[in-house]
């Protein structure tokens, strides 16, 4: 038996295409990755998140609505998302929220405000916030000093320098690490993964994106998050199992799971 215990902190498992989500369960399993946190991005979508969550034992759900999804935002989203805390759902944070910056700048402000009122809910729900910062740094932790009161907060894909990641960290922050750690060129994430405390880091894949090595290219799936466990275990001249069981620790710590 396997003493390597994986989880996957964020992970699309619903938009993966070439497999179903059993096999994609399956592979998971086969490859000790033994939870999957699958975040939220439409509002559309927050229904049958739940639904996924309630079919699958080892799959728990952020609910949320992503920064590039700011203008579908409407206050009742809120009361939608208590009603499923408090009927007991599987809803281990909010998610996934915050700022991008790379796909569209036309709604800054929109995305600022609905990036607010969702903090605010995880506060009022004592819920974590899984965060997505592109090309938004300054803007993304300075939202977050400013409004966020208890909850913990997940730096989802951190894309920073070593110097943001100290920030971050300084600030009570966990960093979550997914494929593009393993890129041969991305010598800053690397860097960012050899420096920051063991403590605050958690492993993801953000399926069906940002497949690591060796398959980049391909489709992303949860059992891949191996790789990125491998990858920061050499970077950090540990043993696979130790990391992957001090970052399923941080999981356990954080969602309570
Ligand atoms: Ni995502």
């Amino acid at each position: 038996m396997s003493n390597i215990r994986l989880i996957d902190t964020h992970s699309h498992i619903d938009m993966i295409e070439q497999i179903s989500i059993d096999e994609v369960l399956d592979n998971a399993s086969a490859n000790d990755v033994e939870k999957v946190i699958l975040p939220c991005a439409y509002p559309k979508d927050i229904d049958r998140i739940i639904d996924i969550t309630e079919k699958y034992d080892n799959v728990f759900a952020y609910l949320g609505v992503h920064p590039s999804e700011a203008r579908d935002w409407d206050d009742s989203i809120c009361e939608k998302i208590e009603n499923h805390v408090s009927s007991g759902k599987k809803v281990v944070g909010i998610g996934e929220i915050g700022l991008d910056y790379y796909w569209d700048k036309s709604f800054n402000d929109i995305q600022k405000d609905v990036f607010i009122k969702q903090i605010s809910l995880a506060n009022k729900l004592n819920l974590p916030v899984n965060i997505h910062d592109r090309e938004a740094h300054k803007d993304t932790f300075d939202i977050i000093q400013a409004n966020n009161k208890n909850s913990t907060v997940i730096m989802h894909c951190f894309s920073g320098s070593v110097e943001f990641a100290r920030e971050c960290i300084k600030a009570g922050h966990y960093i979550a690490l997914g494929g593009v750690v393993t890129f041969k060129n991305a010598i800053k994430m690397k860097e960012v993964a050899a420096d920051i405390p063991l403590d605050r880091l958690l492993l993801e894949t953000d399926a069906p994106y940002l497949t690591p090595v060796p398959y980049r290219g391909k489709e992303n799936q949860p059992a891949y998050v191996r790789f990125v466990a491998e990858e920061i275990a050499k970077i950090r001249g540990m043993s696979l199992e130790e990391l992957a069981g001090i970052t399923t620790q941080n999981a356990e710590r954080i969602f309570g799971f």
